[in-house]
């Protein structure tokens, strides 16, 4: 699959939150290849910046060539990019890693904490477009959502793919806890489990698959530098000896940011 370069048209931005951002920009280039699990890097316009930010891809359509990002503001990068307005452009890298296998047929678990939502909301898409016409395919996908608060972002949303459950930390919402909470608490389980989120999240996971039995996938979010693969940046431990590099290391922007949870080292 060829990563391209491109100048992207910004369509649309709004404000889901107090730091969230919804922006839609047009890449049908990387619409056209993109999959669930992937990421896109944004370059900003500041010359002194010149590292690109990844961000997830949220929404892929690509009859209409449209990519949706949903991102937080955490510094400077993001900062601007909530700036854009209709009719901007912007420099976008993608679709960059290597995306969440599809496994269809499997009662699955979708489970997002905070801004590792926004991926999974593509694919619980996908996921429910493969499943269309099996038995019972109304209960394979289940989205679990972990919040800081009462703030649902997104939640809606996955409501026209399968069912959906959310955990708040504070309790104002859903369960009071995390997403293993509300798991329990609605006695809910699955074949497969994919995940992103923040990595106590993950490792949490890992652990409640590898009790289950069953398998898992997860999306890693960490820094990272030129997004391609070439700067080490990204590394996390892995079991395996990585081809690139000879040591127990994986590069999340190449070799993931997806890892099967036995594969990598929490
Ligand atoms: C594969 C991948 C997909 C991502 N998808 C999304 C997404 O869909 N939505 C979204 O909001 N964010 C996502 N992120 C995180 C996003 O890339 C960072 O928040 C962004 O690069 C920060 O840039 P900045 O210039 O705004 O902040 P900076 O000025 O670079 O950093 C501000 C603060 O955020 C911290 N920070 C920077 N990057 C990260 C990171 N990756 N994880 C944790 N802390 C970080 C820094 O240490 C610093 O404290 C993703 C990251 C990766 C690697
Ligand atoms: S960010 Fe450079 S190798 Fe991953």
């Amino acid at each position: 699959m060829a990563k391209l370069k491109m100048t992207a048209r910004v369509l649309s931005q709004a404000q889901l939150g107090a730091d969230i951002f919804d922006m839609r920009i047009q890449a049908p280039e990387i619409a056209a290849q993109a999959v669930p699990g992937q990421f896109v890097s944004l370059y900003s316009r500041d010359g002194a910046k010149l590292l690109p930010r990844p961000i997830s891809l949220c929404g892929i359509d690509r009859e209409k060539g449209e990519l949706r990002l949903v991102y937080r503001i955490a510094g400077e990068g993001t900062k601007e990019f909530s700036g854009l307005a209709a009719g901007d452009s912007i420099d976008v890298l993608g679709p960059l890693g290597n995306g969440f296998p599809v496994e269809k047929g499997k009662k699955a678990f979708l489970i997002g904490g905070g801004i590792g939502i926004p991926p999974m909301l593509e694919l619980a898409k996908a996921l429910s477009r493969e499943n269309a016409g099996q038995d019972g395919a109304d209960g394979l996908v289940q989205a679990v959502l972990g919040y800081r608060d009462s703030f649902l972002f997104l939640k809606d949303e996955f409501a026209a793919y399968g069912s959906v459950y959310a955990a708040t930390e504070d309790g104002s919402a859903g369960t009071k806890g995390n997403v293993l909470d509300a798991i329990r608490e609605n006695g809910l389980d699955a074949q497969v489990i994919y995940a992103c989120g923040p990595t106590p999240m993950l490792r949490a996971l890992k652990a409640y698959a590898a009790e289950k039995g069953i398998p898992c996938w997860l999306s890693l979010e960490e820094r990272m530098a030129c997004g391609v693969g070439a700067c080490l940046a990204c590394v996390c431990q892995s079991k395996e000896v990585d081809s690139h590099s000879q040591v127990h290391n994986k590069r999340i922007c190449k070799d993931g940011p997806v890892f099967a949870a036995e594969e990598i080292e929490l």
